[in-house]
């Protein structure tokens, strides 16, 4: 086992992380990261969650393909339900962090070249060295749950590779071309693909790394009902 940091600083301190040093990530360790992640609460303990760890050769074949298929105009193809737009609170926080995220990089507005050179990383998962598949059993297709399940383990594997060093970015525009993750990751039939998450050293000297994105404060989330009465 290697040592892990607290809990607050590892939430505190976690950010997405989009630019990895060329350097592989042990099988053992990212083993350990899932057998820590894996302890996270699931819906009567159903524990629908399972992972395709990928790297190498099929790794940048997802890549190509991934790229390619985009490129070439074939829809998009994530195999869970898209969320277009959203209330004008919810654009604006995307514009926010992407703001930060161009600023840092010293993307301007008008570099339309820069953009698109933006999200062409996005599409190849950041070239990180390794990629979490993350699916769930087929047999739960069409319940809110599974994915809520998902989304519970995903952020545990983010933060449990955060307190050993590891810098992750959840990555929905690396499985947009998902036909193309199943073939190459091997993904058999019986498992829904959910999101990939884009793992790897982080390198300390790329802009995006240092961004912290902002929260809504607990004012704007929090109703405290029965306290006070
Ligand atoms: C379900 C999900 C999908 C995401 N997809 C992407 C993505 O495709 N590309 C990307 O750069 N970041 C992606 N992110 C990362 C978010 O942009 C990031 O978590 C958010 O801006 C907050 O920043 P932080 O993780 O640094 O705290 C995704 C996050 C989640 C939870």
């Amino acid at each position: 086992m290697t040592t892990a940091r607290g809990y607050d600083e590892v939430v505190r301190g976690r950010r997405s992380i989009r630019g990895f040093l060329d350097e592989p990530v042990p099988k053992e360790l990212v083993a350990e990261i899932l057998e820590v992640a894996m302890r996270a609460p699931s819906s009567y303990n159903n524990q629908c969650w399972n992972f395709s760890v990928v790297t190498g050769a099929p790794l940048d074949a997802i890549r190509r393909g991934n790229t390619e298929g985009i490129l070439a105009g074939k829809p998009d193809s994530r195999e869970f339900r898209r969320f277009d737009g959203g209330a004008d609170m919810h654009r604006a926080r995307q514009i926010e962090v992407a703001k930060q995220l161009f600023g840092a990089m010293g993307i301007a507005r008008d570099d339309k070249d820069g953009r698109q050179d933006w999200v062409l990383r996005g599409f190849r998962q950041f070239d990180a060295p390794v990629s979490i598949v993350v699916t769930y059993d087929r047999v739960l297709l069409g319940s809110d749950i599974a994915p809520f399940d998902c989304g519970a383990v995903t952020n545990a594997l983010v933060n449990a590779a955060w307190s050993r060093g590891l810098g992750c970015v959840i990555n929905s525009q690396g499985i947009m071309q998902s036909p193309v993750v199943r073939e190459h990751a091997r993904i058999p039939d019986d498992q829904v693909i959910m999101i990939c998450v884009a793992m790897g050293w982080p390198d300390e000297s790329f802009p995006a790394n240092a961004v912290v994105s902002n929260r809504k404060s607990i004012e704007d989330a929090v109703r405290f009902v029965g306290f006070d009465d």
